[in-house]
């Protein structure tokens, strides 16, 4: 697929299932990350990736951090919520890393972090994977930055679920640009 096509038309899969991108197409995901525009280029993230083991972890730090916040589950609820990173064979932290740089305030790097995660889920969609950008209170939750093993510097940018898409890729919605582009002066 060609660039515009996908910059214009990519779409999230919420729906996803296995395989695993492999090979050269999860590596295209990743290299892709590393064209984000970068004040100073510091690289400033890092990207966990999870399966199989991995994602049940993950479901049990997701009800560890659902109590912790004083929620009270009940036993489907805690089913539900353990298999909540089961929605894909394959999730991708991303992780901004944000360092001290005069000439790139951490808003900066916090905004290169989200590009890097726009770009994956771009070359996923451009190679046919599907992808979804997911946050939610574990994003910003104290245990589940802790349990993923973060520094007090680091944020999560997003969960990124990649897999296969189940069922039709829905075409983008097309909207009309004119009402967000306005010439100044
Ligand atoms: C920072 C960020 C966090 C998001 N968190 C969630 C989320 O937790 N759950 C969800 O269903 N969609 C979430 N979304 C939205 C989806 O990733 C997606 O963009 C949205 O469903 C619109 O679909 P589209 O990408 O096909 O236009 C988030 C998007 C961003 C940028």
């Amino acid at each position: 697929m060609d660039a515009l096509n996908a910059l214009q038309g990519r779409v999230s899969s919420p729906r996803l299932t296995e395989p695993t991108p492999q090979g050269d197409i999860l590596d295209n995901i990743k290299k892709a990350a590393f064209r984000a525009a970068d004040h100073g280029r510091m690289r400033p993230w890092r990207f966990l990736v999870i399966e199989g083991q991995g994602l049940i972890e993950l479901g049990l730090l997701f009800v560890k951090s659902s109590e912790g916040r004083g929620e009270v589950l009940t036993d489907k609820a805690r089913e539900r919520m353990v298999a909540r990173p089961h929605r894909a064979p394959m999730i991708v932290v991303v992780i901004a890393s944000p360092r001290e740089n005069p000439k790139a305030p951490e808003i900066e790097q916090v905004i290169s972090a989200g590009a890097a995660a726009q770009n994956m889920i771009t070359a996923a969609y451009a190679q046919g994977v599907g992808a979804i950008w997911r946050t939610g209170a574990p994003a910003y939750d104290d245990l589940i930055m802790k349990g993923l093993g973060l520094e007090n510097s680091e944020r999560i940018i997003g969960f990124l679920y990649l897999g296969t898409i189940k069922g039709k890729v829905p075409e983008a919605p097309q909207p009309d640009i004119g009402e967000y582009f306005q010439p100044w002066p």
